[in-house]
């Protein structure tokens, strides 16, 4: 694939990343053996949790290191319905969450949680204020800190905030926000009375250009999170199983350069960026961008092309090798109608004709002129194939 467009579904992995991948595989012993060997292996993972917490903003007691961003938001959301105050049943969800929540929030309801939805306003922004009254009385909440699909970033500091004055526990899902939006656990716990509020925040290290399978929740120390996985006691005993000395050390690094590239990349992606969505609408006069215009992740274009199937986009900018997406998930090899979409209150045509080019740290002119000058004909096509499946 020539000109890479999809780096909020994976990011390329950074060579700094690998190198410090390839150097800790080679440590032997597992963290938690006494003898030396062990020490050595554990001596690694601590450093690099301590380097990990420095830029996620908390301590490195709370990082708790799992497979990605799939296993900590199941961690967070079951682990805080386990250890819920009696009484409590309602669980919090905003809509146009990502599928790991959703589909987490469904199996809890399964088991008797109520859901209270938390709608969406135009642009894909969960309202604070709206927010704010879905949380009384609530067991716990979750919101996205940007949406993985629209790219709307939410104010995690507003909706932490009213968490804390509520009383109820919050994850928060930074997967698709973090290394792009400035966000410390700390900082956004500012206002948290006897540890209720934000308590967990959930991160994945391939959108960073650290290794797939690795990512970490951050849990604060004071939360009441019960274990998804039983067995060993590491890592305060909410994520039991031999750790991945290898896996932390290179996400430590991709943390660590993600955040220290953060203030030039937004500048940098957010040229890049606008000049991808006006070239696009000039190619293609009825292409519309959603999600908000401004408070957008910088990386993100978002655009509805009317009439046109998002799928045969994907295949026609594909033979012309760049790599989309429609951001929405596949079932049994059919595209889905994009749930966000529908959120923002467009109808399923609308959901089924979206495509998210979403650039990242290899992002260069040359990439958005590739897709400038194949989206105009693609288009074209795209929207016969529509006619076609009509008739
Ligand atoms: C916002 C958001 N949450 C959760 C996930 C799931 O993360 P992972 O693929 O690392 O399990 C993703 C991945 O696309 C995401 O964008």
């Amino acid at each position: 694939m020539r000109f890479y467009l999809d780096h909020a579904a994976t990011a390329p992995l950074r060579a700094e990343a690998r190198d410090a991948w390839l150097e800790a595989s080679s440590v032997l012993g597992n963290a938690s053996s006494t003898h030396g060997a062990g020490q050595d292996a554990r001596r690694l993972l601590e450093e690099s949790r301590e380097r990990a917490a420095v830029v996620l903003g908390c301590d490195p007691i709370e990082v708790v290191f799992t497979s990605g961003g799939t296993e900590s938001i199941n961690t967070a959301l079951h682990g805080m319905w386990g250890s819920r105050e009696p009484g409590a049943g309602t669980i919090v969800l905003p809509d146009g969450e990502h599928h790991a929540t959703m589909d987490t929030v469904a199996a809890l309801a399964a088991e008797g949680a109520v859901v209270q939805a938390v709608p969406l306003d135009s642009v894909g922004r969960i309202r604070v204020d709206a927010f704010a009254d879905a949380l009384t009385g609530a067991a716990l909440a979750t919101a996205l800190a940007a949406n993985n699909e629209v790219g709307t970033i939410n104010d995690s500091a507003g909706m932490s905030a009213a968490a804390a004055d509520a009383g109820v526990p919050l994850h928060l899902d930074a997967v698709a926000a973090w290394g792009h939006v400035p966000l410390s656990f700390r900082d956004l716990r500012a206002d948290a009375a006897g540890g209720v509020g934000l308590v967990a925040m959930s991160i994945a290290g391939h959108k960073l250009g650290g290794p797939v399978g690795v990512g970490a929740l951050v849990v604060a120390r004071t939360a009441r999170i019960a274990p998804l996985l039983h067995g060993g006691a590491q890592q305060r005993g909410l994520r039991a199983g031999t750790q991945d000395v290898a896996g932390a050390a290179a996400f430590a690094v991709a943390l660590e350069l993600a955040e220290a590239e953060r203030a030039t990349e937004t500048v940098r992606l957010t040229a890049l960026r606008d000049r991808l969505i006006t070239g696009i609408r000039r190619a293609v006069p009825q292409a519309e961008l959603l999600g908000d215009p401004v408070e957008r992740l910088p990386g993100n274009a978002h655009v509805l092309f009317p009439g046109a199937v998002g799928e045969s986009l994907l295949f026609l900018l594909d033979m012309a090798g760049v790599a989309a997406s429609t951001g929405s998930a596949c079932q049994a090899g059919v595209a889905e109608p994009s749930h966000v979409v529908i959120a923002l209150g467009r109808s399923e045509q609308d959901a089924r004709s979206v495509l998210r080019l979403t650039l990242g740290r290899t992002s260069s002119d040359a990439e958005v002129d590739a897709v400038l000058a194949a989206i105009g004909d693609a288009y074209t096509r795209a929207s016969g194939a529509r006619s076609a499946t009509r008739s």
